[in-house]
């Protein structure tokens, strides 16, 4: 089956979702409770291969995407509406997108919520680490909004500790998300991280330090400048960190299991990882 074709199953048509459908993407994220933005899905349609099912009546009821980066790709946005569940529909997705790597020999990375990780295993996706999102409501302090930007250089040397800490470039969509309007980086010493905008909470990540104690300092920082609801998707084994951020006020809501499927030539986490972009950036 080439990845591009449209095929049918059960009535359900499957293709790509097109490039201004970033509105149909959201709704079925939106759906799940999940805090991807406007942005994050127009990001994908710019620089993703994003399939969607279609109902037999027209709405996109499922979708899933494959991300490429330098020498690897990210595998996300694999959502299926409550009402489509158990149909295959997210395994016929999936192979759309595996068949697209396969085409152009990229080893494929995702983080699985534990239902995900039940499809991916079937998929030859095997563990390669875990996540733990933890979240902050908001602080309710009085404190003004600081200003957002990031300034360029401040952003090179993002995407180069990313580099550094992931195993291969992200340079394009870490531009992007930095570039952003409510975006903002943070740095101390050898300590960088990014927050960003989501749809239920700002998104604290990546993290990028070169130990917890550093990271840990700069996410106090990062606290007092940030006063709304907070999400952070931390390497779980970072365990200084978890606590102080348990001490914060962060609850741990959910895991996240980071999966490979192909050859591991790559770091995926680095001793510098503290935390992911997100569970569909990595
Ligand atoms: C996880 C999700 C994408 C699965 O979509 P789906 O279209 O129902 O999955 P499939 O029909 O292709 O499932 C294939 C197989 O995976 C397993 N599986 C799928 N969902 C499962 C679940 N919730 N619990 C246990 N096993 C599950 C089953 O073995 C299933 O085969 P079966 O139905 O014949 O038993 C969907 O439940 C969903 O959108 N959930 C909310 C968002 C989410 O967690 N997305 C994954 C992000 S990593």
């Amino acid at each position: 089956m080439g990845a591009t074709e449209a095929i049918t199953l059960d009535g359900v048509s499957l293709g790509r979702l097109q490039p201004g459908e970033a509105a149909a993407g959201l709704a079925l994220s939106d759906a799940a409770g999940w805090n991807q933005t406007a942005d994050d899905w127009r990001l994908f349609l710019a620089m993703a291969d994003v399939f969607a099912a279609r109902a037999p009546d027209g709405p996109v009821v499922a979708t899933a995407a494959l991300l490429p980066y330098a020498s690897a790709a990210w595998i996300s946005l694999v959502l299926v509406h409550a009402d489509w569940r158990r149909r295959g529909l997210a395994t016929a997705l999936m192979r759309h997108c595996l068949d697209v790597a396969d085409q152009r020999s990229l080893t494929c990375w995702l983080d699985a919520t534990p239902a995900g990780a039940t499809v991916y295993e079937q998929l030859g996706f095997r563990p390669a680490g875990e996540l733990v999102r933890l979240r902050r409501k908001a602080a309710g302090l009085s404190k003004p909004d600081t200003p957002r930007g990031c300034g360029a250089g401040d952003v090179a040397a993002l995407v180069a500790a990313d580099a550094a800490a992931f195993g291969f470039s992200r340079a394009a969509v870490l531009t992007e998300m930095a570039g952003r309007a409510g975006s903002q980086l943070y740095r101390k010493g050898e300590a960088i991280a990014l927050v960003r905008d989501g749809r239920k909470a700002r998104q604290l990540g990546p993290i990028l330090a070169p130990d917890e104690a550093r990271a840990t300092a700069l996410v106090d920082d990062i606290l007092a400048g940030e006063a709304g609801e907070l999400v952070i998707d931390l390497a779980a084994d970072r365990g200084v960190l978890r606590a102080h951020l348990i001490a914060r006020g962060f609850v741990e809501e959910r895991p996240f299991l980071r999966m490979l499927r192909g050859a591991h030539h790559v770091a995926g986490i680095g001793e510098e990882f503290m935390a992911g972009a997100g569970p569909e950036y990595g």
